[in-house]
């Protein structure tokens, strides 16, 4: 090879390499900020995974329209993340590596966000997930914290004593748990109100458990009845809660049933979950301006199936404050960088629709819980209870 026929070749080995390292998409020097959003919207739970994408696309409909951030517009990848671990896992893989996101926003259930959260922390892209209340979420086995991984809602030791302590307060002394086993959210949830209720001199009478693929509950409920507890706690989705509670009512069970968030779904069965209470991140009757303007918002631009204006549930409030919190936290960094948004989040202070946020060291927010009643055909604020 000449000299000269050298150095052109060599400028192209180095053009073709300084190509590559910016990437086809998303990498540094993209037009967007992409950012996925990992959500169920099929699988057991559908609502949960539309009012989340709904949320998080508000947000980032305002963001864009006020410039976006970073001055580049926000582009928003959404998967089918389906509650559920090998989904959520295949998606979370396929959004780092052929999409090449720094930013994830999801999953919304605790068993899909906790495998999400290690590929996330492996890989170094920033994970917030706007609903996941199990504590692993954040934690690593060992305790510690994982640096790159972040949640906009309460945790479910904090829900758990809210219910005990709303229990006991309305003069309840026994309770039956009923819990699936193979879902982290159900048993965190399950074991945290056991602790608080027992240890403010409540009794447990029965605890039993199912799976989330069962349908019929009649034996467990038969025992549930002999034991007349004070209250049926039943801490999971809103797809399980309707077929339990309806055949509750058939087998002559006269607890009040309790749960948490994942009660929350335009799809819960009211009729059947009459006189039950649940606890929830956020109530649309709270008048501060800012809950106002986000339902005003929220509900101009969704309609349901016969185009009634949407009133936004827990999941896409959520899922709203969630897409602030990690578009604030980019803007704060100055950079596209998922290493510098994830010290800018720790460090976040915020507005948000379900309260203002700071995170603590396990990168959870302290925030209040509300408890909503089911009376008359309609979900209505009980009470609010502060950490
Ligand atoms: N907290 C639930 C979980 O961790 C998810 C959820 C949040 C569902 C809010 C409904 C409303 O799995």
């Amino acid at each position: 090879m000449t000299k000269r026929l050298f150095v052109v070749f060599s400028f192209l080995v180095i053009a073709s390499m300084l190509l590559a390292a910016c990437g086809p998409s998303g990498a540094a020097g993209g037009d967007t900020i992409k950012v996925a959003i990992l959500a169920p919207l099929s699988g057991p739970v559908p609502t949960f995974g539309v009012s989340t994408r709904d949320g998080i696309l508000l947000a980032i409909e305002e963001w864009n329209a006020k410039g976006g951030v970073l001055g580049k517009q926000i582009e928003a990848i959404v998967a089918d993340s389906q509650c559920t671990a090998d989904p959520a896992v295949n998606a979370a893989n396929k959004v780092i590596d052929q999409d090449q996101v720094h930013y994830i926003i999801g999953e919304v259930c605790s068993s899909a966000s906790i495998p999400v959260s290690e590929i996330a922390e492996q890989k170094g892209v920033v994970q917030i997930s706007p609903t996941s209340t199990n504590p692993s979420v954040t934690l690593n086995p060992d305790g510690s914290t994982k640096q790159y991984i972040f949640r906009a809602c309460f945790i479910d030791p904090f829900q758990g004593l809210v219910m005990a302590k709303f229990a006991l307060s309305q003069g309840k002394k026994t309770a039956f748990i009923m819990y699936d086993k193979g879902n982290d959210y159900v048993l965190g949830l399950a074991e945290a109100f056991k602790e608080s209720f027992t240890s403010g001199g409540g009794t447990i009478v029965g605890e039993e458990a199912y799976t989330g693929q069962d349908t019929d509950f009649s034996s467990i409920l038969t025992k549930v009845a002999e034991s007349k507890a004070d209250v049926l706690f039943l801490p999971d989705y809103y797809n399980i809660v309707n077929l339990v509670a309806t055949q509750a009512k058939e087998r002559g069970v006269t607890s009040t049933i309790m749960g948490g968030d994942g009660w929350d779904s335009s799809d819960l069965d009211l009729a059947a979950a009459d006189g039950g209470f649940f606890s929830n991140h956020y109530s649309a009757e709270d008048t501060r301006p800012i809950v106002q303007d986000f339902v005003k918002n929220y509900s101009a631009k969704y309609k349901d199936e016969n185009g009634n204006p949407k009133i936004p549930d827990a999941l896409a409030t959520l899922g709203y404050d969630a897409a602030n919190l990690l578009l604030a936290a980019i803007e704060k960094a100055g950079v596209d960088d998922p290493a510098a948004v994830k010290d800018a989040l720790a460090a976040l202070q915020y507005d948000a629709v379900s309260g203002t946020i700071t995170f603590d060291a396990q990168h959870n927010p302290i925030k209040s819980a509300a408890i909503m009643q089911i009376k008359d055909g309609k979900v209505v604020f009980a009470d609010s209870i502060a950490p």
